[in-house]
């Protein structure tokens, strides 16, 4: 039988939608098993900072509210853009936290970063810890999906479809520029769904003169306009970043490759206006899909479920349709999860005529 009467849940690294619904399912699991739940506020700070910042969390907190239903997350989040303490003092600040909260064990959701921050943290100071993954960018290793991701998607999606409207009034080429950091699979995923004519990832080189080759073919098909999306993430034609801006974890801080790409675009073909659209942090904001409450629910029942078994240090995943966990050494060890370029999603698009680059 579990030990475990007292758990903490924090939410990790950038805001998603789905947060809310995973913190519910976590509640209403542990509260079943009589545990109890205190959420930490604002990331890890709830618990190295004082004084602590954490509530009490309830079945009713969630049962008549639209939380769940809802993006951002109700503890809030932390995504570290000033310089942390060594590993040392922030893991012996993070222990001293729990112990005075009188945590047995801490549910961590977060991507690929947090679980290597908070997996240490937590390593150092000898607490149990369970994973949830969440992130857009769908780069945490592993699972297929993280929480957050389908929703992004959906919300990249709607643009796309929205944009090409506008694109057929003014007979444009309307380019819509979508986050994932060094990941393609928001914007592959949203320009197969959105039927874009291009679609420009990190992983795959590219040319210039291939987009305005495939620009030209739609114009030769009596089709006036066209939507280009592009991940934040890709290089110039040249092959570097226009920013190697970091922030002080060292992620990379990407933005604005698609006005790069309007000029050089522009500049070489002119039977199109081009256009951009930056599409920002509305990806992170809409209400949690489908896919993504259920899997925050099927995560959420197996993180607690897990800790009653008294296991630790494990992230669960999604893979091959069944909720499964891994250690988080190995999710640490295998890194982001970049887009196959030999993947099903890439040999579709090519095969439906869209340009992805020199592949
Ligand atoms: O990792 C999630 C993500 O939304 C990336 O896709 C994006 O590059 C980054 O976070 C934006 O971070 P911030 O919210 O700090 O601007």
């Amino acid at each position: 039988m579990t030990k475990h009467k007292r758990i903490g849940i924090l939410t990790s690294g950038g805001d998603c939608a789905g947060l809310n619904a995973v913190i519910r399912a976590v509640v209403n699991a542990a509260t079943i098993k009589g545990w109890e739940v205190y959420g930490i506020h604002n990331g890890t700070d709830g618990l190295t900072e004082t004084p602590r910042s954490y509530e009490v969390l309830t079945v009713e907190n969630f049962s008549d509210t639209p939380w769940p239903r809802l993006s951002g997350s109700y503890l809030g989040s932390l995504n570290k853009g000033v310089k942390m303490e060594s590993l040392a003092e922030m893991s012996r600040r993070f222990g001293e936290g729990v112990k005075e909260l009188g945590l047995d064990a801490v549910v961590v959701v977060g991507g690929d970063g947090s679980m290597n921050i908070v997996g240490n943290y937590c390593k150092g100071a000898g607490i149990k810890m369970m994973g949830i993954p969440k992130t857009i960018d769908n780069d945490t290793p592993i699972t297929e999906f993280s929480v957050g991701f389908n929703s992004a998607c959906q919300a990249c999606t709607n643009a796309v479809d929205d944009l090409n409207w506008t694109a057929r009034s003014h007979h444009r080429a309307l380019i819509c520029e979508v986050m994932g950091r060094d990941a393609g699979h928001l914007a592959l995923q949203s320009a197969l769904a959105g039927q874009a004519d291009v679609c420009l990832v990190p992983e795959i080189p590219y040319k210039i003169d291939g987009v305005i080759n495939k620009l030209k073919e739609v114009k030769a098909s009596g089709r006036n306009h066209a939507v280009i999306v592009v991940s934040e993430g890709i290089k110039t034609e040249s092959g570097e970043h226009l920013s190697n801006k970091k922030n002080l974890v060292g992620e990379a801080v990407y933005g604005g490759i698609g006005n790069y790409l309007n000029t050089e675009i522009s500049n070489r073909y002119k039977e199109f206006q081009v256009r951009v659209t930056t599409l920002g942090h509305i990806q992170r904001s809409g209400n949690p899909s489908c896919f993504d409450r259920i899997l925050a629910a099927l995560f959420g029942a197996k993180a607690v479920e897990l800790l009653a078994q008294d296991e630790t240090n494990k992230m669960v995943v999604w893979k091959n349709g069944k909720i499964d966990a891994v250690d988080i050494e190995k999710v640490v060890k295998e890194g982001t999860t970049l887009l196959n370029v030999n993947s099903d999603y890439v040999k579709a698009a090519k095969a439906l005529g869209m340009y992805i680059g020199e592949i």
